[in-house]
C-alpha cells in the first residue's frame, strides 16, 4: 500500500503491481477465465452453504434459512454489522444434510428445504446481520460460511434518522454463486451465456458479506510506469484467495457496509432497506428527510425509481454516493426473480415483443424507454464510465476536480477551484457517471441536449474512459476493449459504428446538485465514494456529513 513521503501529503504509490503468487497462466485465468461457487466444487474438504427466503425483513416477521452442508450438524452466530458489530444469537447443534441443487441455480433458484425458522425480534434495529455458518469438515477441519440479511424499519415517522437503500439490485446482477449472473454464465444451449434472470434464491459469492482488510479495490493503487500492460489485482486475489471473482464490483463488504459503518461512527441514527422496499413498498421513503444510496447502484426497476421521484417531488431529500446508474430490471415471481437482458434486450426481451417498451430491460438512455437516468439522479452512466483502471484513466485524477469550492456541501472543506476532492483515498472510480457539458468562463454546464433536470449544477467534473484506447495493450490483453463503448454507440444512435463510437467514448464523472420539486437531490456519481469513508478522507466525510446534514435540516456545527 500507499506509504506517506516525509513533510509533505502527497501520497507516493508503488510503482509494481501487487503480487498474490500466481503463474502468468493464473493471472490471466484470473482476469479471463470464468470460475464461481457451485455446490460440489469444495468436496473433498466439505461444504457448507445458505441463503435466505427474503433479502429484508421487518421486526416482527418470519426468517427462513436453507441451508445444505457435507457435515451433518452445523452452527450459526448472527451479529449486527454497523459503527459496532453487535451480537445478536448464536445456536449450535442445528441439523443439516447435503440438498440437491438444480444446474441452473442462478437462475431458477436453489430449491432447498427449510433449515431453519426464526422470528426477527420487535427490538432488532434496522441494518445489516451477517449470519456466520460453521461445521465440520471431511477432514476435520471446520468449514465456514457467510450469508446476510437486512433489517428494514417499521414503517412511520423518522424525524432525524436516515435511510440507507443498499444496493441489493446490483448485488443480485453480479453474484456468482451457482454459475450464472448478469455478467458471465454457464446459461444457454452451449452454457456460455449470462443470465437474463437470476434468482435470489441462492447463497451470496465468496467476499460480498465479509473481506478481510487487504482486499484490493478495484481501481489501481500502482502509479503505472510508462507502457504497462495492465493487471487487476482484485481479480488475481480474488483467484488466489477463492473468492468470488466479482467480490469488489458488489456487494454489502466491499460497498454498503462502509457508508453504514461510517454514518452510525459519525453519530447518524440511520436505517436500512432493500431496493426491493423501494419497489414494493415505497411509502418506506415518506418517514425520511433524507435517503441515500452509495457505492455500486447499477440495476434499478421502473418502480424503484417512481418511489424516489415521488419522495423528492414531495419535500424529500436524495443524497446519491454511488455510481453506474446504468440498466433497467424487472421483478418477477414477488421479487425473487430480477430480469435484465442487457445487451440483448432488443433482441430476446419481450418489452420489445409486443410488451411494454418503456419497460425494456436495457440502458435507462436507450430512447425507446423514455426515462434516462438523468431524470432521477441528475447523471447518466453512459456519460461516465470507467476511471482509474484497466486501460481507462489508469493514471487519472483519483479524486474529484472541484469548480465550485463556493457551493455548500464544500463549506469547511478548505477546498478550492482546481483541487481534487479524495484524490488521496482514491474515491473518484472505477465507475462514474456524468453529463455531457461544456466549459464557459472556466465553470462547467450541462449541454441543452445532456438530460440534465432544471437548476442542476456541477460542482465538479473529472475524466472518463468507455472505451481502452491504446497502442500499448495488445488487444488479447484488453479487458474492457471497446465492447461498451460499442454497446453505447448503438443504444444511442442506433449503430455500433466508429463515428457513434467517437461520440460516446469520452465520458466524465460529476458531482451534482439540483431542486425537484419541494425536494433536492445531491449525486457524487462514483463507486467509490465510500472508499474515502472507509480510508478516514476527512474532506470526504466533511462534505458527506455537510450533504446528511443539510438535508437532514440539523444545523450546522450540531
Ligand atoms: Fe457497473
Amino acid at each position: 500500500m500507499a506509504a506517506s513521503c516525509f513533510r509533505c501529503s502527497l501520497t507516493q504509490l508503488p510503482t509494481e503491481f501487487p503480487d498474490f503468487g500466481l503463474t502468468p497462466e493464473q493471472r490471466r485465468e484470473a482476469v479471463r477465465g470464468h470460475y464461481y461457487e457451485w455446490p460440489g466444487m469444495d468436496g473433498s474438504s466439505g461444504e457448507l452453504w445458505c441463503y435466505s427466503d427474503r433479502l429484508s425483513y421487518r421486526p416482527g416477521e418470519m426468517v427462513t434459512l436453507f441451508v445444505s452442508s457435507t457435515a451433518a450438524q452445523f452452527s450459526i452466530a448472527i451479529v449486527r454489522d454497523g459503527g459496532i458489530e453487535t451480537s445478536i444469537f448464536e445456536k449450535a447443534g442445528l441439523s443439516a444434510r447435503w440438498q440437491d441443487t438444480p444446474d441452473q441455480c442462478s437462475v431458477e433458484g436453489c430449491g432447498w428445504e427449510a433449515s431453519l425458522e426464526f422470528r426477527i425480534g420487535e427490538d432488532w434495529l434496522s441494518g445489516a446481520y451477517r449470519v456466520a455458518l460453521s461445521a465440520e469438515g471431511r477432514d476435520g477441519k471446520p468449514i465456514h460460511s457467510h450469508h446476510l440479511f437486512i433489517v428494514a424499519p417499521l414503517p412511520g415517522r423518522k424525524p432525524g434518522r436516515l435511510l440507507q437503500v443498499a444496493a441489493t439490485g446490483t448485488w443480485l446482477a453480479y453474484n456468482t454463486w451457482g454459475g450464472s449472473n448478469h455478467y458471465q454464465g454457464i446459461t444457454g444451449p452451449n452454457r456460455n451465456q449470462y443470465a437474463t434472470m437470476v434468482s435470489t434464491q441462492r447463497p451470496w459469492c465468496r467476499g460480498f458479506v465479509v473481506l478481510p482488510k487487504e482486499a484490493p479495490r478495484v481501481p489501481l493503487e500502482v502509479a503505472v510506469p510508462p507502457k504497462t500492460v495492465p493487471r487487476y489485482p482484485h481479480m488475481e486475489w480474488a483467484f488466489a484467495t477463492g473468492r468470488s471473482k466479482k467480490y469488489a464490483s458488489s456487494g454489502w463488504a466491499s460497498y454498503d457496509s462502509h457508508f453504514f459503518r461510517f454514518a452510525e461512527r459519525a453519530g447518524y441514527a440511520v436505517d436500512l432497506a432493500s431496493q426491493h422496499e423501494l419497489h414494493f413498498s415505497p411509502e418506506i421513503l415518506d418517514g425520511y428527510d433524507c435517503v441515500v444510496f452509495v457505492g455500486h447502484d447499477e440495476y434499478w426497476t421502473w418502480e424503484m425509481r417512481d418511489a424516489v421521484d415521488n419522495y423528492v417531488a414531495r419535500g424529500g431529500h436524495a443524497a446519491r454516493f454511488a455510481g453506474n446508474f446504468m440498466w433497467q430490471t424487472r421483478l418477477e415471481d414477488e421479487g425473487r426473480r430480477q430480469v435484465c437482458y442487457k445487451y440483448r434486450a432488443r433482441s430476446e426481451d419481450p418489452a420489445y415483443r409486443g410488451g411494454n417498451v418503456t419497460r425494456a430491460t436495457n440502458s435507462w438512455e436507450a430512447p425507446e424507454i423514455g426515462r434516462p437516468g438523468s431524470a432521477t439522479f441528475g447523471l447518466n452512466a453512459t456519460r461516465g464510465v470507467y476511471a482509474g483502471w484497466g486501460g481507462c484513466a489508469p493514471r487519472g485524477v483519483r479524486g474529484f476536480p472541484v469548480y465550485r469550492p463556493e457551493h455548500w456541501a464544500f463549506a469547511g472543506t478548505g477546498i478550492y477551484y482546481g483541487d481534487l476532492l479524495g484524490a488521496d483515498s482514491h474515491v473518484y472510480g472505477y465507475e462514474v457517471d456524468g453529463l455531457d457539458f461544456e466549459i464557459r468562463g472556466g465553470l462547467p454546464y450541462p449541454t441543452a441536449t445532456s438530460g440534465a433536470p432544471d437548476g442542476l449544477q456541477v460542482l465538479a467534473v473529472g475524466m472518463a474512459s468507455q472505451v481502452e484506447e491504446s497502442a500499448d495493450i495488445p488487444i488479447e490483453d484488453q479487458f474492457l476493449t471497446d465492447e461498451d463503448g460499442r454497446f453505447t454507440a448503438e443504444t444511442l444512435f442506433g449503430e455500433a459504428s466508429d463515428a457513434n463510437l467517437d461520440k460516446v467514448k469520452r465520458g466524465n464523472g460529476m458531482i451534482v446538485n439540483f431542486p425537484r420539486g419541494k425536494g433536492e437531490v445531491f449525486h457524487a456519481g462514483s463507486c467509490e465514494w465510500v472508499a474515502g469513508l472507509l480510508r478516514q478522507d476527512a474532506m470526504v466525510e466533511r462534505v458527506t456529513k455537510n450533504v446528511l446534514d443539510r438535508y437532514l435540516g440539523r444545523e450546522k456545527g450540531e
